[in-house]
């Protein structure tokens, strides 16, 4: 009988890629994957250390895991992800059911792992070994699969925003041979993906050497777009000093990458950008957007930011309102800055956390305004929609449009994977309505 594997994953899309990976690579040691951990042989957590409360909550979350290894002495626990890969053997000394512990660059020696773990004995891998984790991990399988799908082209940062643990949870930045990333994208796209995600830390610093001398990400991107089949290319995470003429102009004339960027920016005072390390000033990064916007007037952009950063002023936090209301965002992330162990910011004085509460919620409230003004704008025209799954109401579908917005409309005969022109009609809370066109 296989034996049950239960993966829960945390923090960003990477995560997610690597999951579906680790789940693939455990496949070949007999793992079959179970929504529930309560019947599950192996307890897999992939974690994010990007702040405190997202590292914090792996404990809370073994923590509840004590009642079943108690039931089950057999049950394998590991930490996969950031957290595993930040702590290492300190997770097994705070939480002893922990039987093993596996860095972000080492997943493929996940079998070897599983198979020394388990019946008091630990195992441990945080290395950043040479190998690429992506040629020696499982191959995917050819089962059929959802439209939508992520692919890692990149990893690492070389950035070193003084906020920030990525640098030293994922380490420098590597990227995957185009070839491999085209074969992977095709494979994808026979087993009947039509949207493809690509990932990286830095993704628009992908950069490799291979056949036909260098690639940049706009040039994979216009390769991939030459897959029959494939219908949609999206890329996240970038950083603004990356966003180079190529790629700015792959969003005017590659008809297959679609309309939506995310962009962070994290503050709009040049005094806290440079604090930040971020090595971009808001001139820079407003003359950028104003680039796309003319390379891709429709564009709809997203960003992320951190409020309160150590020295930040009320009059650096205006200036960070002013930039929003420079760009117009349709869609945001915005965080309070949280402190972590080993960052340089980690070492300066922090802005009060009533002061950084009330920053976040002016910051939201404006962000959710421009937000909900996108998609309201929306209401009239035509856009077109994945379908991905089908709406809460029968004979509903469900999907995302261009600009990343969640629709549904009546189309009884539409399905999974369809691409399908729909009129918008009403824009909810969280989602778009609209009639087939
Ligand atoms: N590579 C991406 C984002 C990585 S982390 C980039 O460069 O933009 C995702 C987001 O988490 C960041 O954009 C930032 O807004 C936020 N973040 C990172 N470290 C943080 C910290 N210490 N406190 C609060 N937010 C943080
Ligand atoms: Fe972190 Fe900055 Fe690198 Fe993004 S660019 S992952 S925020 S160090
Ligand atoms: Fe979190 Fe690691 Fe991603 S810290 S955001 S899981 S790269």
């Amino acid at each position: 009988m296989a034996k049950k594997l239960y993966i829960k994953t945390y923090g960003c899309q990477m995560n997610v890629y690597d999951s579906e990976r680790m789940a693939e690579a455990l496949g070949g040691q007999g793992y079959e994957e179970t929504a529930s951990p309560d019947d599950a042989d192996m307890i897999l957590l992939n974690t994010c250390h990007i702040r405190e409360k997202a590292a914090e909550k792996v404990y809370s979350e073994l923590g509840r895991f004590k009642g079943l290894k108690a039931e089950k002495p057999d049950l394998k626990i590991g930490v996969a992800g950031c957290v595993a890969q930040a702590e290492g053997a300190e997770i097994m000394r705070r939480q002893p059911m922990v039987d093993l512990v596996v860095g972000p660059q080492s997943y493929h020696r996940l079998p070897e792992l599983e198979a020394r773990a388990g019946g008091g004995a630990k195992a441990l891998d945080t290395d950043f070994p040479e190998e690429d984790k992506f040629d020696h991990l499982a191959k995917r399988p050819k089962a059929n699969r959802g439209p939508t799908a992520f692919l890692t082209v990149q990893e690492g940062c070389d950035k070193f925003c003084s906020f920030c643990v990525v640098p030293y949870t994922r380490g420098a930045e590597v990227s995957r041979p185009a070839q491999r990333v085209i074969d992977e994208a095709r494979d994808l796209v026979e087993r009947g993906v039509r949207e493809i995600t690509l990932l990286g830390q830095n993704v628009n610093a992908y950069h490799s050497a291979g056949a036909g001398g260098d690639w940049s990400l706009a040039r994979l991107i216009r390769a991939l777009a030459e897959i029959d089949g494939l219908a949609r290319i999206r890329f996240t995470t970038s950083h603004p000093n990356d966003m180079s003429d190529d790629l700015i102009e792959a969003h005017g004339t590659c008809e297959k990458l679609m309309p939506y960027l995310h962009l962070p920016v994290q503050s709009g005072s040049d005094g806290i950008l440079k604090a930040m390390n971020r090595k971009h000033t808001a001139e820079s990064y407003l003359r950028i957007i104003e680039r796309l916007r003319a390379a891709r007037p429709d564009i709809l952009l997203s960003g992320d930011f951190i409020v309160g950063f150590p020295g930040e002023t009320e009059a650096d936090f205006a200036q960070t309102m002013a930039l929003v209301e420079a760009v117009g965002y349709g869609q945001s992330y915005s965080f309070k800055y949280s402190a972590r162990p080993g960052t340089p910011a980690a070492e300066r004085e922090e802005v009060s956390e009533e002061e950084k509460d009330e920053r976040l919620q002016r910051l939201q409230a404006l962000l959710r305004d421009q937000q909900r003004a996108a998609q309201d704008a929306m209401v009239g025209r035509e856009v077109s929609v994945l379908f991905e799954k089908p709406g809460r109401i029968a004979g509903q579908m469900g999907g995302k449009s261009e600009y990343l917005h969640a629709v549904h409309a009546h189309a009884p005969r539409a399905g999974r994977g369809e691409i399908r022109k729909v009129r918008i009609t009403e824009s909810a809370a969280n989602s778009l309505g609209g009639v087939l066109v």
